[in-house]
């Protein structure tokens, strides 16, 4: 490697540093993410002119072909790509992210046979890449509904650790034989590619989103493994980078949902097969309003909170959420945004749909500031969101989303819930909210049901 490279991959890798940090506020995300893209692009560019090894001019052809196609048929993906599609999309990438560590285990096995410290970063580049491939393809069917349900063998949890420790001591094996066999290898990688299916099939409903974040740990783990393969720095540290923020991800979204790791991997939990906490008729009347009468009551109220969730994303309301904000807060009502961590249906998906409409950033309150202030709250518009509301968390020992901590609206004075119908959310059950002596609904598309507030009251 020439000095040149080497200052190349230093400076790549302080880019994704700088770019991960950034990446963690709204304001400064998007350049985040240009300053390590730019770095990778500059690793890659290196790498290709400035190796020492000699390669055949029509070798170069192909590199910056595939490059092309790839950057293609990803700029189109990425561009038009829905907001509420974006989980799916994440799965796909970090199903090319493990392929492509499978890939290369599988071209470098052959030149590695004897070499103990090689042989062993192939397996489980082989290992690794494969599960999470195969167990990103699953989510990613689960996700967009092609593949429905929990999928669960009899002693599941058995056979999936068998299966894994199997793989650990037949990779063991062909690294202490110094196997150089092809039918070997292919067998070790049909196995992976079964255990990542296995992995994710039991798994669904709310933590799905949990293991996307695991495979995307996975993937960045498989890269760095990669970068021991080929000696390459920048490979090594991306993929670390990857694998920690990735898994420290992981653990933000379980401590969120009230869930530990185990028992997302070994237990159940949403998926559609969630039961009612309870019935309409045991939770009482609901009462329902209209768009007049709520914009008088936000227009003569001192304090109002929204609410966001799934619906204010499906109904792409962020921009009429915004002028409605403004408007009040140009009648002299403090208007504020209160964020729960898994409203919607990705980490930081209120936030994300915020930015856009250029929602000021210190407007947005995370729950555990906010959920003192709802007590002083005149108004709480719930916009499209369900279960992040749902006093079942609390109230119903029974209920799948029991212990995840919520946002306390009903300690407000007043609470109006926008919503279509009264299905439920997520988790696929009942909300005692609406039926809460406090709360009035007021039904409709979100983005239509705002757009008549901004009227009614540009009318007062
Ligand atoms: P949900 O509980 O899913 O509720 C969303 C509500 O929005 C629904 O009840 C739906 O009712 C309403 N809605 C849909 N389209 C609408 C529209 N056009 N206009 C107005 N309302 C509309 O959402 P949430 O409160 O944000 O909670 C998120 C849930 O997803 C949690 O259970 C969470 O665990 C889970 N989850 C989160 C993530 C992450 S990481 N954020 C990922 C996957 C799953 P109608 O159909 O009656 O309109």
């Amino acid at each position: 490697m020439t000095i040149t490279l080497s200052i190349i991959y230093l400076i790549a890798s302080i880019t994704f540093i700088f770019g991960l940090k950034m990446l963690g506020h709204p304001e400064t995300a998007k350049k985040g993410n240009l300053i390590a893209g730019s770095g990778m692009g500059l690793a890659i560019v290196g790498t290709i002119f400035l190796n020492n090894s000699h390669v055949p001019t029509f070798v170069y052809g192909l590199i910056l072909a595939a490059i092309a196609i790839g950057s293609i048929i990803g700029w189109l993906i990425a561009v038009k790509v829905e907001m509420t599609k974006m989980p799916e999309l994440v799965s796909l990438f970090n199903g090319f992210g493990g392929a492509s560590a499978t890939i290369i285990g599988l071209v470098e096995f052959s030149k590695n046979i004897g070499d103990v410290m090689q042989t062993t970063t192939t397996m489980a580049a082989i290992i690794i890449g494969s599960i999470t491939f195969s167990g990103s393809i699953i989510a990613w069917a689960k996700l967009n509904g092609t593949m429905n349900g929990l999928i669960r063998l009899p002693k599941y949890n058995l056979i999936n650790n068998l299966v894994i420790l199997g793989l650990i001591v037949f990779g063991a094996y062909m690294v202490w034989t110094g196997s150089d066999s092809q039918i070997l290898l292919y067998a070790l990688l049909l196995g992976a590619l079964i255990y990542g299916v296995l992995f994710v099939i039991p798994i669904g409903g709310a933590d799905m989103p949990v293991v996307i974040s695991l495979l995307n740990s996975l993937t960045g783990i498989a890269a760095a493994i990669t970068g021991i393969l080929y000696t390459n720095m920048v490979m090594l540290v991306g993929g670390i980078l990857v694998g920690s923020a990735g898994l420290i991800l992981t653990v933000a979204m379980c401590k969120a949902m009230n869930r530990s790791l185990t028992s997302v991997i070994f237990g159940a939990f949403g998926g559609g097969d969630a039961v009612a906490s309870g019935t309409k008729s045991e939770l009482g009347e609901i009462k329902s309003s209209t768009a007049s009468d709520v914009a008088i009551l936000m227009n003569y109220s001192q304090r109002v909170i929204f609410v966001p969730g799934y619906g204010l994303a499906v109904a792409q309301a962020q921009h009429a959420i915004h002028e409605l904000e403004q408007l009040l807060e140009s009648k002299g009502v403090e208007v504020k945004y209160a964020i729960h961590p898994v409203a919607g249906r990705m980490p930081g998906h209120m936030n994300v749909l915020l930015a856009e409409s250029n929602v000021d950033y210190d407007k947005l309150a995370e729950m555990d500031d906010v959920n003192p202030e709802f007590k002083n709250t005149d108004v709480v518009f719930v916009v499209g969101a369900n279960d992040v509301v749902n006093p079942a968390a609390h109230n119903d020992p029974s209920s799948p989303i029991y212990g995840m901590p919520i946002l306390e609206v009903a300690d407000a004075k007043q609470i109006i819930v926008n919503k279509r119908t009264m299905n439920p959310g997520y988790a696929g059950i009942e909300n005692e909210l609406f039926y809460n002596q406090k709360t009035a609904m007021l039904f409709g598309d979100a983005k239509k049901t705002i757009q008549a507030l901004i009227s009614e009251i540009k009318n007062m």
